[in-house]
């Protein structure tokens, strides 16, 4: 629900839970009156007020000796230049020369339901799920007009914000800065909690107290990186799990970006999200329009695990798009950790026999089956068959594998380009580069500039001839290095800080093409394992693999850190022959996503294929409830050196599947594990010991675990169901 009080002149942009509270002040100034727990009034002028005399803070020159300034007002969409000298939102060059930027509202529509922007991948809404207002405001020198646009998914509880930016002044003007949210809260009471990782160890929990200052996270590797990934939640100190406030950010944007808090002397916090403004800076001629990306915030008072819930709600339902949003993603089996590039057609085709023998539906083909790639020097941009390693073509391998009963999935790499390759030979200026400098290489491999149409076409034809010509069900897409000496050879020297935001929309076109054109093709996405891991990605792709890593204790960390804002039904997960626990703990682990193999089949000893059978079982089982269930982090890896444990709780409440693993060995200490999230009235049986509890009962009370998977890496599955 969207109000706009127009005596008061507020806009009250209620959620399920939240209230979040904007009003034009003297001038048509914005100003951020509210965001927090649902409230029924707004009465909050009193609570804008600041005192301007403790930092020489400088007023609008007609407001006399009123204590206004943007400088400490809470500010709707920070401008630079103009007497604010916090962080900026927003700031123009204009064709001054200056960067003056002074944005006040004109006018404003709300409506039933969600604008879709354009090229720009985001949440959509049917019109009885979201309301949405747009705030026209204008910078009166230049012209520049900024939407801001705000969408409450009322019943689910996020917000999505957006900024669409149109020259409408006589002269071009430069973008410099164009964030797709603030919000300046009058406390800076928070710990700031972050995503940080690497290659195979993506999305570790860094919680950090906030200083005075700025701080925060960003990316400048051309994607959303391993590093940092684009979410970060402000917590009350109190917070934890279940109870306490939180708003959480997370971007729905796969290009550079930043996200940062700052706090000022006077204890208030400005967290603003969006495009990372370095390297980047966006031509604006008379009438030509910027969308930005899209931000999604999530307020709650009721912990970091309510949090994750409405993130996860959001995404299931208002995010991915596609036949696998509801369908059931088929279970399979990748060659990569067992093969690498060393694999052939028979091989390939005695893994779809055991697969199909154990009970999986698709076969994976990874790296390594185009060009004259065995290894990882040569090739990426040449996707056409090698018929040494695949006699016959893909045809006779994929018949081979559809004859056993199984699908059939492949790899692709389509942003990228080896020197050693026909096509870089053939267009040596379609990788990333700039004019006298050397091209680093990563991974033996340049990046191909996919902001030039002419590039994406030749991509997108390969691509068509081998999907449109084959039988294949399934993509994985990956990206195996990031951007440096970033430039296009197509671009003039006045624009070559577009570059970076023009390659992500080159790669959401790319992925347009595909999902549009097949729209029956699962898409998986991957990034060297997680490292394109954010929101914009599951508009293509429902899944993305979380991380090269499959042990399952490193797993653990990864997968907790992830579920913070993306469901378990997008996390890549499979059973690989990785070092440690036994096939029990993979599977479970595993079990908290995706699930499927990557090993290889024939070396299974006899119990494990037994044991493979009763998982592809339980894949079926649990997947309703894992993939559209409730998650509650029972126990997180960080906070307890011996278990941790999660469990999915079925919407209706009637069903509950609680997993515990053993991470260091812990005989002889007590464990009693409360459940979360049931219902405390209704009685639940035990599968495995057939005791009934209440709900209550496993809530507050709770099981007494100590004797369950004492060892360390041994796990044990609890499924409750109500009777
Ligand atoms: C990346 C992926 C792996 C695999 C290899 C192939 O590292 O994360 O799963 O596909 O590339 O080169």
């Amino acid at each position: 629900m969207i109000a706009f009080d127009e005596k008061q002149r507020i806009f009250k942009i209620d959620t399920r839970q939240s209230s979040y509270i904007i009003g034009i002040y003297r001038e048509n100034y914005l100003l951020n009156l509210y965001y927090g727990a649902k409230i029924p009034d707004t009465n909050l002028w009193q609570r804008a007020k600041r005192s301007k005399s403790a930092s020489f803070s400088p007023s609008n020159p007609n407001f006399d000796n009123e204590d206004f300034s943007t400088d400490v007002a809470p500010m709707e969409y920070s401008c630079n230049g103009s007497g604010d000298f916090g962080v900026s939102a927003f700031s123009v060059r204009n064709s001054d020369g200056n960067s003056v930027t002074d944005l006040r509202y004109v006018s404003h529509k709300i409506y039933k339901g969600k604008p879709d922007l354009g090229a720009m991948p985001c949440t959509y809404a049917a019109a009885d799920e979201a309301d949405t207002l747009e705030i026209t405001t204008v910078d009166k020198v230049t012209g520049v007009e900024a939407v801001l646009i705000y969408t409450a998914f009322t019943k689910n509880g996020a917000i999505a914000r957006s900024v669409k930016v149109t020259n409408k002044g006589k002269n071009p003007v430069d973008i410099e800065r164009v964030f797709s949210a603030c919000v300046d809260l009058p406390s800076a009471d928070f710990d700031m909690i972050t995503l940080y990782g690497r290659h195979a160890k993506e999305r570790c929990v860094e919680k950090r107290p906030l200083g005075r200052g700025v701080q925060g996270i960003f990316s400048k590797r051309g994607v959303s990186g391993h590093s940092e990934n684009p979410f970060a939640a402000l917590t009350e100190k109190n917070a934890d799990e279940d109870k306490g406030g939180v708003y959480g950010v997370n971007l729905v944007y796969s290009g550079n970006f930043e996200i940062c808090a700052e706090c000022d002397y006077s204890g208030t916090t400005r967290l603003i999200a969006g495009i990372n403004p370095t390297d980047f800076l966006w031509h604006l001629e008379p009438e030509e329009s910027f969308q930005t990306p899209e931000a999604v915030l999530v307020y709650t008072d009721k912990g970091l695990g309510e949090m994750s819930r409405i993130f996860h709600r959001l995404y299931l339902n208002n995010l991915i798009r596609g036949r696998y949003k509801s369908e059931k993603r088929p279970l399979l089996i990748n060659n990569w950790e067992a093969t690498s590039f060393d694999f052939d057609a028979d091989k390939l085709v005695s893994f779809a026999e055991r697969a199909k023998e154990l009970g999986m539906d698709m076969l994976v083909m990874d790296d390594g089956w185009f060009g004259k790639r065995n290894d990882d020097t040569s090739s990426l941009g040449d996707w056409y068959v090698n018929e040494e390693k695949l006699p016959g073509g893909l045809g006779a391998l994929i018949k081979r594998v559809n004859d056993l009963g199984l699908k059939f999935g492949i790899w692709f790499e389509p942003e990228m380009i080896s020197p050693d390759s026909e096509l870089y030979r053939a267009h040596p200026d379609w990788c990333v580069h700039v004019p006298n400098r050397d091209k680093s290489i990563s991974r033996h491999q340049y990046v191909l500039d996919v902001s030039r149409e002419d590039v994406r076409e030749n991509i997108w034809a390969q691509m068509y001839h081998i999907l449109s010509n084959y039988n294949i069900e399934y993509v994985k897409w990956d990206f195996n290095r990031n951007i440096s000496e970033a430039g296009s050879a197509v671009l003039p020297p006045s624009r070559q800080k577009e570059f970076f935001h023009r390659f992500i929309m080159g790669t959401y076109d790319l992925m347009n093409r595909l999902t549009s054109t097949f729209p029956d093709i699962l898409v998986e996405n991957c990034s060297g394992g997680g490292g394109r891991f954010d929101p914009a990605m599951l508009c293509y792709s429902p899944q993305i693999w979380a991380s090269d890593n499959t042990d399952p204790i490193e797993r653990l960390t990864i997968q907790f850190g992830t579920s913070l804002c993306y469901p378990a039904s997008t996390m890549g997960a499979h059973v690989s022959a990785s070092r440690r626990t036994g096939y029990e703990t993979k599977g479970n682990v595993a079990l908290w996503g995706t699930f499927g193999y990557e090993l290889d089949p024939n070396k299974l000893t006899e119990d494990e294929k037994t044991l493979v059978k009763e998982q592809v079982k339980e894949y079926h089982k649990y997947y309703d409830l894992i993939h559209y269930g409730d998650l509650y982090r029972l126990i997180c890896p960080e906070e307890n050196a011996y278990k941790c444990a999660w469990s999915f709780v079925s919407p209706d409440k009637n069903q509950a599947l609680v997993t515990i693993v053993t991470m260091r060995e812990d005989i002889g200490l007590l464990h009693i594990l409360k459940l979360k999230g049931l219902d405390p009235d209704k009685f639940y049986t035990d599968e495995a010991s057939g005791e009934v509890y209440s709900g209550g009962l496993l809530m507050n009370a709770g099981l007494n675990v100590s004797r369950m998977a004492e060892k360390t890496g041994e796990s044990v599955k609890i499924f409750l169901t109500a009777n």
